[in-house]
């Protein structure tokens, strides 16, 4: 009530008047009516609007996967079969390996698989050798065949070698680190769930009875939930999305606002089509010779590619609705001072003014 060094403001504050009068009573449950009546048969049942709803969510995905492997002998970490390393929401563990070593700069006979080497005649005809920047000539290839000789980095590779995955994928896991915040409700929320202990952490899986918010999940298990096979799928790569949802009610606790994790393959199309099953990438590493050629390893990396995808959206009850039934009753106010008898007496008694003595205060500045 006391304004700034003393001056005295004016304060509306809330009072209730009880007017008994039928007239007013009947308007008013009428009115109320009218609009419960609108709310219910509309807005709840027909438009579902009693809520507002913030889809626009805002998220932040870290992962890290763990877990050593053993491909030809050597023993594989992170470092070598995850790409790329950040870390980040889409990452490939890579599951098998063609590597071409020891590539230069030179021209060499191309390699065909078998089903795909040409008669004699054919060779070098531009239009069949154009794969590479071909010479236009025919080298001898072996005894039997000839192929095109091309330019560019020597040997050339030989993918269709069978070499087999790597199988201990299976058991490697994946941590996810969530966090996600509705800019609408400014809510913010993670998924590591204050009951988490870091005890729980060191050891739990994910899987879907009794470790639900772990957030750690077993490649295998992965996989398995998204209904794939595990070594038709490391044998030719793949793309698996982890889905995390998030659908609140703020109505509700905060604790109930949770994450659910559902897993599905996302390139279902290269499942079933038999011209590019799979997933596969080449990447190399260059090296430099002491006389300063260049020379490098060319690898050819089957990978399952993993997708964290986040969506969610929060609900709350809608403002507008509390307001609209308190309309009925000003909609009353309105009547009752305006339009009925004894309007002025009314007004008396709703609007009474209580004047208080403005005291000087010293002014706290
Ligand atoms: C020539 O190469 C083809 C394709 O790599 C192979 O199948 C065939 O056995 C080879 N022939 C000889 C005689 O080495
Ligand atoms: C994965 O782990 C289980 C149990 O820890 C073990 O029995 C299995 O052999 C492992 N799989 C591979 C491919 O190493
Ligand atoms: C959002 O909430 C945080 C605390 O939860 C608060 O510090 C911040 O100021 C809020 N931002 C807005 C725009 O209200
Ligand atoms: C969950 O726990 C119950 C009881 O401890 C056990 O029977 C069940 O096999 C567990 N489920 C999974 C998926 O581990
Ligand atoms: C996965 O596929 C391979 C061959 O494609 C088959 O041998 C194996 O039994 C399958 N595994 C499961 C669990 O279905
Ligand atoms: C929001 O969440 C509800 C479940 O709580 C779901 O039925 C609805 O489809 C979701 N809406 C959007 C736009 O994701
Ligand atoms: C560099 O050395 C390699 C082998 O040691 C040789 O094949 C290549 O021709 C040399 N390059 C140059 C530019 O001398």
């Amino acid at each position: 009530f006391i304004g700034c060094c003393g001056l005295p403001q004016r304060q509306d504050t809330t009072k209730s008047v009880v007017v008994k009068s039928w007239t007013i009573g009947i308007i008013n449950r009428v009115v109320q009516l009218l609009i419960i009546t609108y709310f219910i048969g509309w807005v709840f049942v027909h438009e579902k609007a009693y809520q507002i709803r913030d889809t626009a969510i805002e998220s932040s995905v870290m992962t890290k996967v763990k877990g050593f492997g053993l491909y030809n002998n050597r023993v594989m970490d992170v470092a070598e079969y995850v790409t790329p390393s950040q870390g980040a929401s889409v990452f490939c563990i890579i599951t098998k390996f063609i590597t071409t070593e020891n590539q230069v700069q030179g021209y060499c006979p191309e390699v065909r698989p078998l089903a795909l080497t040409l008669p004699l005649a054919l060779c070098c005809l531009p239009p069949i050798c154009s794969l590479c920047l071909p010479t236009g000539r025919c080298v001898h290839f072996n005894d039997t065949l000839n192929t095109c000789e091309i330019r560019g980095w020597c040997p050339a590779e030989i993918d269709y070698i069978k070499t087999h995955p790597m199988m201990e994928v299976e058991n490697f896991t994946i941590f996810i680190k969530n966090s996600i915040r509705f800019p609408l409700f400014n809510f913010t929320k993670g998924n590591f769930l204050p009951t988490i202990t870091p005890q729980y952490i060191k050891a739990c899986n994910f899987d879907h009875e009794n470790n639900t918010y772990c957030p750690i999940f077993r490649v295998g298990d992965v996989i398995r939930y998204a209904h794939q096979n595990f070594t038709t799928l490391a044998q030719k790569g793949g793309v698996i999305g982890i889905k995390i949802g998030w659908m609140c009610d703020l109505d509700q606790s905060e604790d109930e606002c949770n994450p659910s994790y559902s897993f599905t393959r996302l390139d279902a199309m290269s499942e079933k089509n038999s011209v590019s099953p799979g997933y596969n990438f080449r990447y190399a590493k260059y090296y430099k010779m002491d006389n300063g050629t260049d020379y490098r390893t060319l690898l050819k990396a089957y990978a399952i590619r993993f997708d964290v995808l986040v969506n969610g959206n929060v609900s709350d009850f809608n403002l507008c609705v509390r307001t609209c039934l308190w309309l009925g009753t000003v909609l009353c106010d309105i009547i009752l001072l305006n339009f009925l008898k004894g309007a002025e007496q009314y007004k008396a008694k709703k609007f009474e003014e209580v004047k208080f003595e403005a005291r000087h205060q010293p002014c706290l500045l």
